[in-house]
């Protein structure tokens, strides 16, 4: 059984991912509306800690034997800045490497966007495992293979003390969109005739027969473009809900969002999210 740190927690994703395999020793994460989802649906409150600044002693204290973790993928974005270890963004990721010599764990799983493979970050880390003798397999996986209409490519940095060997991906055949729908729609979800006038040639659209959709970022709430797939139905062309969204990354039916969590903000969570089936793959290679 692992003992894990769900480091940058979000909605949860590793601690829905890591099923019977573990338990979480401790989740941290800044965002309040992050926090408050992940309260109400796991019924523990992350730590609300800046882990740019976390002492050691604090890490230190939950005993944990595994890190999981997916840092802000910004730095490593085709839309973002590409700028790595020296973004902003990256300074919580920098400090927890360097606690690492102090707390080496026997397993870790990052995840990211491709961009993380080959920055100065994806190094430092495999610096970090080499030196404190951990065996490293870099992965890249998406829903898509998994039975899921939806892309989103990920990178996965699994390490652990012991040897470690790459597993086929699946090749389930997507499912129809059909299946992911809600059975009552919300006729706010269709997007007014100004806007598509704007951006309707902009638009990914997807019927209820197809079998893929774009990845949806966490901007799915405010932008049009490339960023996310939209439906089209006889009434018209709609987003989907972020219950529709939560079904594409493999969230548990009953996942829900506290009532004081806004739209644009649930969408955003869930454009920050993990697809589940994906990140149970990745955490596959840590058995046996
Ligand atoms: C890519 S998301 C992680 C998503 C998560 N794996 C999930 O399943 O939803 C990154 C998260 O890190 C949090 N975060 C970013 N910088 C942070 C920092 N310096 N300290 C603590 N949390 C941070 C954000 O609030 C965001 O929820």
């Amino acid at each position: 059984m692992m003992r894990a740190l769900e480091l940058f927690s979000g909605l949860g994703g590793w601690r829905l991912a890591l099923g019977g395999r573990g338990e979480v020793a401790a989740a941290y994460d800044v965002n309040q509306a992050a926090n408050a989802t992940y309260a109400l649906n796991h019924g523990e409150a992350p730590r609300a800690r800046e882990l740019a600044t976390i002492p050691l002693r604090e890490l230190a204290a939950h005993g944990a034997d595994t890190w999981l973790l997916s840092p802000p993928c910004q730095p490593f974005c085709r839309m973002g800045n590409h700028g790595g270890l020296d973004d902003r963004r990256s300074r919580a990721f920098r400090h927890l490497l360097a606690l690492f010599p102090e707390l080496v764990p026997d397993r870790l799983v990052l995840e990211n966007v491709g961009g993380f493979l080959g920055s100065d970050a994806h190094a430092l880390l495999a610096e970090r495992l080499r030196a404190h003798g951990l065996h490293r397999l870099d992965l890249e996986a998406c829903p898509s293979r998994f039975g899921l209409p939806n892309q989103r490519p990920r990178v996965f940095v699994v390490a652990s003390r012991r040897p470690l060997k790459a597993r086929p991906l699946p090749e389930l055949p997507a499912r129809r969109i059909a299946e992911f729908l809600d059975v009552e729609e919300d006729a706010a979800l269709y997007l007014p005739e100004a806007i598509l006038a704007r951006h309707r040639r902009g638009l990914d659209l997807v019927t209820a027969d197809d079998r893929r959709s774009t990845c949806f970022i966490g901007g799915y709430g405010q932008r049009y473009v490339a960023s996310g797939s939209f439906l089209r139905t006889p009434q018209g062309i709609r987003r989907f809900s972020t219950s529709e969204v939560a079904r594409l990354l493999g969230l548990p039916e009953g996942f829900r969002f506290p009532e004081e969590v806004p739209l644009e903000a649930r969408y955003k969570l869930l454009g920050n999210g993990l697809s589940i089936p994906v990140a149970a793959w990745a955490l596959s290679h840590l058995d046996g």
